[in-house]
């Protein structure tokens, strides 16, 4: 598909051009997500028609607009070419994901780490997903599991598009969808619940970190998620480690830690898994 896609734009743009639009798309089920630089604006229609007709299974391109923003980390979507819609559905890992790209967040880029925790989660594990959008960890571990997932997020859309998910996947039983602040869910009715809490929102991880505690039970699992401007992806991690040990109010134990993603120059987004003791 990224072959396609560079072929199909070398009609339209220079080969330095065509770089910098190939480092920086999303390709979602049949929707294409391209930022394209300022200086090639006046080009976006070209760019737009030239995916649809060389990339096959693409049947709409969008401009991004804006970047991840808000509380409910949405990025801005303009329609350029083909079917002028915003809806798709998106398959990994053996599920399906409906998804509007203009109203909830969904990023491609985390299908390794969602990979990653499905693996570690045992039969019959109680999950709190605290920042948990249309469903996407929750749906992949419960393709695996037999467990119960508190699926939290303050996202109306996210929550809906989460109810059709577990319809589409079959998976009625294990998820349960909550709309709400994940504080007040947590404070509410979820405290000492988890054996795992999953914090996939980094620009809230220490806010929220003191409330993860709250939810898991004694030796429970929290995953980590949080920003790292740094030199070098090792370091990356060490500076996370060191994040925990500012803010972690209880005994831990770290688990491991990796890089997710560079989600820009010299800045990662890395997780560290912690085991909590309470007692
Ligand atoms: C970065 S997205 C991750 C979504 C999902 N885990 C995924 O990977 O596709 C963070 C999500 O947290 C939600 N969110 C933001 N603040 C929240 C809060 N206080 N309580 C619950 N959810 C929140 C947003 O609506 C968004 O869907």
């Amino acid at each position: 598909m990224v072959k396609m896609l560079k072929k199909g734009l070398s009609g339209v743009l220079s080969d330095k051009e065509i770089n910098e639009v190939y480092s920086a798309f999303d390709i979602i089920g049949d929707i294409v997500i391209i930022k394209i630089p300022e200086t090639m604006k006046d080009k976006k229609e070209l760019i737009g028609e030239s995916i649809i007709s060389n990339v096959k299974p693409v049947r709409t391109v969008l401009m991004q607009s804006s970047p991840v923003q808000g509380d409910f980390r949405v990025r801005g979507v303009e329609y350029i070419a083909g079917e002028n819609k915003t809806t798709t559905i998106y398959k990994e890992h053996n599920c399906k994901f409906k998804v509007d790209v203009s109203k909830v967040y969904f990023s491609p880029r985390l299908s390794t780490e969602r990979d990653r925790i499905a693996n570690l989660v045992n039969d019959d594990e109680v999950i709190v997903n605290m920042f948990a959008g249309i469903g996407t960890f929750s749906v992949v571990i419960a393709k695996k599991h037999r467990c119960k997932i508190y699926n939290i997020d303050i996202n109306p859309d996210a929550y809906y598009l989460c109810n059709e998910n577990i319809k589409l996947n079959k998976i009625n039983e294990c998820i349960i969808p909550i709309l709400g602040d994940a504080k007040e869910v947590i404070e509410k009715k979820l405290k000492n619940k988890a054996d795992r809490v999953l914090m996939p929102l980094p620009e809230k991880a220490a806010e929220y970190l003191e409330h993860a505690i709250m939810s898991t039970k004694n030796r429970g699992i929290i995953h980590y998620f949080t920003h790292v401007h740094s030199n070098s992806k090792k370091e990356s991690m060490k500076i996370c480690a060191d994040e925990l040990v500012n803010n972690m109010s209880v005994k831990y134990e770290l688990l491991a830690s990796r890089v997710v993603r560079a989600v820009g120059p010299r800045f990662y987004q890395v997780v560290a898994d912690v085991r909590v003791f309470k007692n």
